[in-house]
């Protein structure tokens, strides 16, 4: 949450400061602003709305800040304090010679807040970021033997909470201060240039060759290059990491949003999580990322999987998978649960994490109490390079490409796959035998084209969505495999249309939910072919005999289906642990379809952020 970026070498910095902020844009579009500095002079400009408002406001700059080769810019989602262009950053000091932008959330701002009032310091927002301009500009001014770079050192010893920040100063004009606690940062390395940012994206069309920052680093970057060292001033030797991705997957392909292009992508992902890994034929699994340790996995008393929102509905996923397959038993907790409630879970437990950004705050701290109680942590993370994948022992990425759409889509079905491999690994040589698992990868591999098929039946989807736009509310029910997509599905619906959704387990709607089934409430069955159809067939005829609205997501030929309602996507058959990858893709396409029809910007969900690095 919240975009940083920042740039330092021989080109002008705005328009590369603008373009970044526009890339970055998935992290936050509550205000937007950015800083240049020329010689002894710092600019300021900002403004409420998106970077697109902000950039038209930049012709007003005059020619000399247009020149400037040194400039920091930040996208906001807004914590303390509300949208507005006060609230946004970079913020500066009172002789205005410091500006700050700052990602993450300072905890103890209100007593540093209320000293600093008390020492003659004036606030002119209302956020917890202010904090951090005055607080290095108390300390630079109260020692002459200072320089900009140990006063941000020193201000930071006295933040409780996460931080991603950069400084400038025209008192020392040629240096940006970066430092990371919680909050990432990425250093980009040009020739005689260096970027930074939140994330590789605004970094990408430049460089290929990128430092990430580790949790309580601080980097001093000039146009000659950077020195990286911990907040204790100790100098830290660092890794060049090259990016594997290009600038075509960070756009929108010809499509309207990103979300429906990577809705479009999902065949092609899953194939590239399954590349260099399953070999149908033979019917062999090879994850290199955990294969090391596959046999301490394999002893595991007890599996957590740890994860938050669409990530934590693939958990629930993979829960199934591995207790059907490998007979683990398997807990699925919110990352935001587990790491508040003294989980029992000791060295002879593993704890999973799933994320896309590999950047949640609840995840990743998650993942620190795990540790501390000394289970084996692994990662299953899409970001390469992010911190849960550099902090777990071991770990797969799902190399589902950039998922720059807020509303996570691809990510998943890449997750689910993912978890698929992992549960069949695990019941290798124990629980499945080699021809059971043969068979489980053939039909795998089979899922593409599945998942190609259902894509062709976007313009029936859309038809559903134009009749169903208007409703308030919508249930979706699913049981077995397709409870969590269901979950899912209500998931997808209602963050980027604003309709109310819920999603169950089919058989729980008697117990309460369907109360509220009446003529205006479209119900969404997932009515696959499974142990529970029968049920499910039952769970449709209730709602009809209350005048619900049913939908129905069913297998080609089911005439069962057909004969209860007119509205039913149907798609190809698959065995019951991986049909949620192919009832989750009409799921996610209604939700597009109703959310454009309402008129709601699907690649910016009010409210929402994504890769969410505040608790
Ligand atoms: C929903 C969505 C969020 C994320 C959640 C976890 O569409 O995108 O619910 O799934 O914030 O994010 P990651 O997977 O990055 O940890």
């Amino acid at each position: 949450m919240c975009g940083i970026v920042g740039y330092i070498g021989w080109r002008e910095a705005l328009p590369i400061l603008l373009q970044g902020l526009k890339r970055l844009e998935y992290r936050g579009y509550d205000s937007a602003g950015l800083a240049l500095l020329n010689g002894s002079i710092i600019s300021v400009i900002k403004q409420k709305g998106s970077v697109s408002g902000l950039e038209a406001a930049t012709v007003t700059l005059p020619e000399e800040m247009r020149n400037a080769t040194i400039g920091i810019g930040h996208t906001r989602w807004a914590t303390h304090g509300e949208p507005s262009d006060q609230n946004a950053h970079p913020f500066l000091n009172a002789s205005r010679d410091i500006a700050l932008i700052h990602n993450g959330i300072v905890e103890n701002f209100s007593s540093l807040k209320q000293e600093l009032i008390s020492q003659g310091y004036i606030f002119l927002s209302e956020t917890d970021s202010e904090v951090l301009v005055h607080l290095i500009d108390r300390i630079w001014k109260s020692d002459s033997r200072l320089d900009l770079e140990s006063a941000t050192r020193n201000a930071l010893r006295h933040v409780d909470g996460a931080y991603g920040i950069c400084v400038i100063s025209s008192r020392e004009p040629d240096k940006i201060i970066i430092a990371r606690k919680g909050s990432p940062l990425v250093i980009g390395i040009g020739t005689g240039e260096y970027f930074i940012a939140s994330d590789a994206a605004p970094i990408v069309e430049h460089t290929n060759k990128v430092v990430y920052l580790s949790d309580g680093e601080l980097a001093v970057v000039t146009r000659d290059g950077y020195t990286v060292k911990s907040i204790e001033n100790i100098e830290q030797a660092k890794i060049v990491t090259e990016l594997d991705y290009s600038l075509d997957k960070i756009e929108k392909g010809g499509f309207e949003h990103f979300m429906l292009k990577e809705i479009f992508e999902q065949p092609e992902v899953m194939k590239n999580v399954m590349r260099g890994r399953v070999n149908p034929e033979k019917g062999l699994i090879h994850l290199g990322g955990i294969s090391e340790y596959l046999d301490r996995l394999k002893q595991a008393k007890h599996i957590v999987i740890c994860a938050c929102g669409t990530s934590w509905h693939a958990a629930l996923i993979g829960k199934y998978l591995i207790e059907e397959f490998a007979r683990i038993k398997v807990e699925v907790d919110y990352a935001s649960e587990f790491r508040y409630r003294n989980p029992i879970v000791g060295v002879d437990d593993v704890v999973i994490l799933i994320s896309q950004s590999g950047e949640t705050a609840d995840t990743l701290a998650a993942l620190h109490v795990a540790k501390e109680k000394g289970a084996l942590v692994m990662g299953i993370c899409n970001v390469v390079g992010s911190t849960i994948a550099r902090e777990t022992l071991c770990g797969m990425y799902t190399h589902a490409g950039p998922e720059i759409g807020v509303a996570s889509t691809k990510a998943f079905t890449a997750q689910v796959v993912m978890l698929y491999m992992l549960a069949l690994s695990l019941s290798k040589g124990r629980t499945i035998s080699h021809d059971e698992i043969a068979l489980h990868l053939r039909e795998l591999s089979c899922l593409p084209e599945k998942a190609s098929r259902i894509l062709e039946l976007d313009g029936q989807i859309k038809g559903i969505a134009e009749r169903f736009r208007d409703a308030n509310n919508a249930l979706y029910l699913g049981r077995g495999y397709n409870f969590p997509v269901a979950l899912e599905g209500a998931l997808k619906l209602k963050e980027i249309s604003y309709i109310h959704a819920e999603g169950y387990p089919a058989a729980e709607m008697k117990h309460g939910p369907i109360a509220l089934i009446d003529k205006d409430m479209p119900v969404i069955f997932i009515a696959t072919h499974d142990s529970t159809y029968a049920k499910i067939l039952s769970n449709i005829e209730e709602v009809r005999s209350r005048k619900g609205r049913v939908i129905a997501i069913a297998n080609v030929g089911d005439g069962e289906v057909s004969r209860l309602t007119e509205d039913v996507i149907f798609i190809p058959s698959s065995s019951a642990p991986l049909s949620p990858l192919l009832t989750v893709i009409p799921l996610q396409l209604l939700a597009y379809h109703s959310a454009t029809l309402r008129g709601c910007n699907v690649d910016r969900p009010r409210n929402l952020a994504k890769s969410v690095t505040v608790e």
